[in-house]
Order: structure tokens, then sequence, then C-alpha cells
């Protein structure tokens, strides 16, 4: 049967991530190779709202791909979280004659766009987060550049702590989810990562940082998850009961900025134009996702109800492999 969509949106919500000017290229690229207009919205689910949208063309996404941040803005909004924001966004999808929304963000705009289908506007979200903490997808956008970004600032930490014969304590992004701080802990060789999945104890730590010096070693990093936070503190009890001399230093936003790697521009890439496919084939409420390095997607509300662990795998081989 042929498709009766005729004209899409697409927007990015949450925290922006790399790659995401990736997903907007592929998705107004597949769009239009499918004969479908594409309605651009700025600044998530605030320009449904107010009407802040334009008509995208092939051109509208050209020299983006290699780009951070996002070319639609982002924003987070309360608004969209009521009925007459919902009913507002609505209006303007009919208005513009947009049959579908492509949503690129995290999961709080996956709750958005649960909620605009029921309002009668078919969507399809991507994972699109640099803290890889959608349950139902092991990748997310954003992710791969976002450690190799942390990785690089947390070399460059080593360089100056090595200097010193210094402990530095570095905080990392991933609000609720230790994720960029287990992968950039095995990547930067730490010695100890604190994650909000894992208690910490930090006599343990101290215990082991001791051992350590012991067999030689004379500087130290350790990685703290954000949801730690804390690190000042952390910093000051550690040199406390070391006597090692030691900073503190938080990475912040650094982290979800820079031009995108391999991996998130060809993964970005390929959800994009799956999301446009699952709507040329009636699909709604779905969320794109990875698994098994396959793209396959998953109903949103089944996908919400998912929870993701921590790779402790990964975290007893950093551990093991840190003393
Ligand atoms: P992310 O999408 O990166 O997880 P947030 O959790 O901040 O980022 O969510 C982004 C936005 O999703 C919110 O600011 C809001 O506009 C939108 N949103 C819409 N409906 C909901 C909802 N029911 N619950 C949470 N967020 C929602
Ligand atoms: O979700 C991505 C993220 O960068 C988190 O790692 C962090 O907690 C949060 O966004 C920060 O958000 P804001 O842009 O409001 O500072």
């Amino acid at each position: 049967m042929e498709s009766t969509l005729k004209c899409i949106g697409v927007l990015t919500s949450g925290g922006d991530a790399p790659g995401m000017n990736a997903a907007v290229r592929s998705v107004v690229r597949t769009a239009i190779y499918n004969g479908i207009r594409v309605i651009g919205i700025r600044r998530g689910y605030n320009g449904l709202i107010n009407g802040d949208i334009f008509e995208m063309n092939l051109r509208s996404v050209s020299d983006i791909i290699h780009c951070g941040g996002t070319v639609l803005y982002t924003a987070r909004c309360d608004e969209f979280k009521t009925d007459a924001g919902l009913t507002k966004a609505r209006n303007t999808c009919l208005e513009a004659g947009i049959d579908g929304v492509v949503v690129i963000g995290g999961d709080g705009s996956f709750r958005g766009a649960r909620d605009l289908t029921k309002y009668g506007i078919p969507c399809i979200a991507l994972p699109g987060t640099i803290d890889n903490d959608i349950a139902c997808s092991e990748y997310t956008i954003g992710y791969d550049t976002a450690v190799n970004t942390a990785m690089q600032m947390i070399d460059k930490l080593r360089d100056t702590t090595q200097s010193h014969d210094r402990c530095t304590v570095v905080e990392v992004m991933g609000r609720h989810a230790g994720h960029i701080a287990l992968k950039t802990a095995v990547a930067c060789g730490a010695s100890g990562v604190i994650v909000p999945e894992k208690e910490f104890v930090l006599d343990k730590l101290i215990e082991k940082m001791k051992r350590s010096q012991r067999t030689g070693k004379q500087h130290f990093i350790v990685i703290v998850a954000e949801g730690h936070g804390k690190v000042d503190e952390l910093a000051r009890e550690i040199e406390r009961l070391t006597h090692i001399e030691t900073r503190a230093t938080v990475l912040g936003h650094v982290q979800r900025g820079g031009s995108p790697t391999v991996r998130d521009r060809v993964v970005a890439s390929e959800m994009g134009h799956y999301a446009v496919e699952l709507l040329l084939k009636g699909s709604s409420n779905r969320v794109v996702a990875m698994q098994g390095g396959k793209i396959v997607d998953f109903d949103i509300d089944e996908a919400l109800a998912m929870t993701k662990t921590l790779d402790m795998e990964l975290y007893k081989i950093s551990s093991q492999i840190s003393i």
C-alpha cells in the first residue's frame, strides 16, 4: 500500500549531543528522497508550541554533518507537559500539514513524543544524548564523541598530575548514569572510578592507592560521575588520608561539544534513515535503537519501562588493571 505521508517535522530536544546534526541531515535527505516535505522545528517542543517552524530543503542540511551542537537549536520545555502545550503543538502540526514528527533527544523527549502521538500526531524518537542512558539501546548518538573528548582532557590532566606527583579527581558528565565515567576510566587508566550504580567506599579507594604507592606509583587519576558530585570534598579527603597533594577538576559542558566522531556520524545517519522509513510504513510511537550492532525499534512505552545497567564486567576489568 502506498504511504499517505506527505510532510514530516523534525526537532532536537533536551541536552544537545554531537551527531544530532548528522541525524537531522539524514532525516531531511531520506524524506526528500522519498518525495516527502520536511519542516524544521526550532528549539525542541517550544518550536511546536510557538509555531517556530520552517520549510527545509536538500541544501538546508549541507555542511552540517561534521558540526557539533544542533542547527535546529534545542531546549527543555515544561509547557509541553501540559494539556494546553500539547494542544498548541498538535494545532501547529495540523495547520502546517505535518503528518509525523521525528524527535531526537533523551528519555524526557521520548515522553513528549509519546504524548504528542496520543494527541494524534505520529512520532518516532531517536536516542540523542551523550549519557548513553537509554535502556532500550546499547548506543546513543553523541556518546562516542563525548567519551573521546573526556579522554583527551583527562590525558592532558595526567601530564600535569604526573609532573607534580599528585592525585587528580575528575568529574565527568552523565546525570544519573556512570557510562561516561566507566568508559573514560578504562580508556585513561584511572586508579579509581566512582559511579552511581555502585556503592562507593572511600576507605577501599585509599587502601588501593596506598598499595599502589608501595609498588612505586606516584600519581593518581580518580574519575567521578556527575551524579556522585562533591569532587572538591573528595579531593580534600583523599589528600588528608594519603598525604598526596590532590586537585579537583570538573570537565563540564566541554564534553557536549565538538565535531562528532565517525561512530556518531554513521549511527546518526542510520537511525535518521530508519526513522523516516518507520513513518513511511505507517508506524508511530516508536523509538529507534541499537541492539547487537543492528538498528531496531521499540514501542516508546515499552522502551521507557526498561532499565539499563552498567557494564559490570568492564567495571571489574577497570578495577583489576588499575592497581
Ligand atoms: P532529555 O530528552 O535529554 O532526557 P530532558 O529529560 O530534559 O532531556 O527532557 C527534554 C524535554 O522533554 C523536557 O524539557 C520537555 O520539554 C520534554 N518533555 C515533554 N513531555 C515530557 C514528559 N512527560 N516528561 C518529561 N519530559 C517531557
Ligand atoms: O543529558 C546530557 C547532560 O549533559 C547530562 O550529562 C548533564 O547532567 C545534563 O545534560 C546537563 O544539562 P544542562 O544542559 O542543563 O546543564
